[in-house]
């Protein structure tokens, strides 16, 4: 089933790409950014990329409020605070997708270092930030931006979610698996985000040593 999902940050790198793949899918994607024209512009070079497609971009949290039920959060760590404070009123009972990793600045071309949370996580961190009652679900950690925005390359990978609402889970399933080639599996509870966010700079090592955009798959499901 189609529906409105609003990607704040849409304009970056990861956010732009599952726009593009949302899109592609036959959702109408709201695009999110600080600035509202920037916002126009990325959806604007979307949908020259998807003419058929319903892409729109708003400033943060107008593309919050026009979401269904999903709303991925998809900013550098240093801006997952202040942007949901910006979007928290108009979250409703929407699902927040974090997608947030804790990678510190690349140092020497290596961005491996991964930040310290108090909250444990940056998922963890998105639900301590976000209003009483919204329901936090952390993914998307280990797909690659490249990966993304190539629409010609077949994903044929899975996404690790962490949440502590099962019926979140199922909205973020059922949204982010229409995605063509990528299978969303639950991870379990949101304090696993912490081991699946690792996940990412061992991506990025892998990566830079074998000059590709891996992502994972789990197998022996059923
Ligand atoms: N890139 C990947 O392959 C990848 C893979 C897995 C996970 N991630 C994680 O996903 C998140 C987004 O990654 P990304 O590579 O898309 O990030 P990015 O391109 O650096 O930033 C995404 C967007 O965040 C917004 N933003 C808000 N505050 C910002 C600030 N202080 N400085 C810069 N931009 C700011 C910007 O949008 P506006 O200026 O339009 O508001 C920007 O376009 C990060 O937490 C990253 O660790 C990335």
């Amino acid at each position: 089933m189609s529906e409105v999902v609003a990607v704040l940050g849409g304009t970056g790198a990861l956010g732009y790409g599952l726009a593009l793949r949302l899109a592609h899918a036959g959702h109408t994607v709201v695009i999110g950014s600080r600035d509202h024209a920037r916002a126009e512009e990325a959806a604007s070079r979307a949908s020259q990329r998807l003419p058929s497609a319903d892409i729109r971009g708003l400033a943060n949290p107008d593309a919050a409020r026009a979401a269904d039920r999903l709303v991925v959060l998809s900013v550098p760590l240093a801006s997952q605070a202040i942007t949901i404070a910006t979007v928290s009123e108009h979250l409703g009972d929407k699902v927040l997708l974090d997608a947030t990793v804790p990678l510190a600045p690349a140092v020497g071309g290596r961005p491996t270092q991964v930040v310290g949370l108090w909250a444990g996580s940056a998922g963890q961190q998105a639900a301590a930030a976000v209003p009483e009652g919204i329901a936090v679900v952390s993914g998307l950690h280990t797909l690659s931006a490249a990966t993304l925005q190539d629409l010609d390359h077949p994903l044929e990978q899975d996404t690790l979610i962490c949440g502590d609402s099962r019926a979140a889970k199922d909205v973020v399933r059922e949204v982010i698996g229409t995605v063509t080639g990528l299978r969303v599996v639950d991870a379990g509870r949101l304090e696993m985000s912490r081991l699946v966010e690792s996940l990412t700079p061992l991506l990025i090592g892998i990566n830079i040593r074998k000059r590709t955009h891996a992502g994972v798959r789990i197998v022996g499901l059923s």
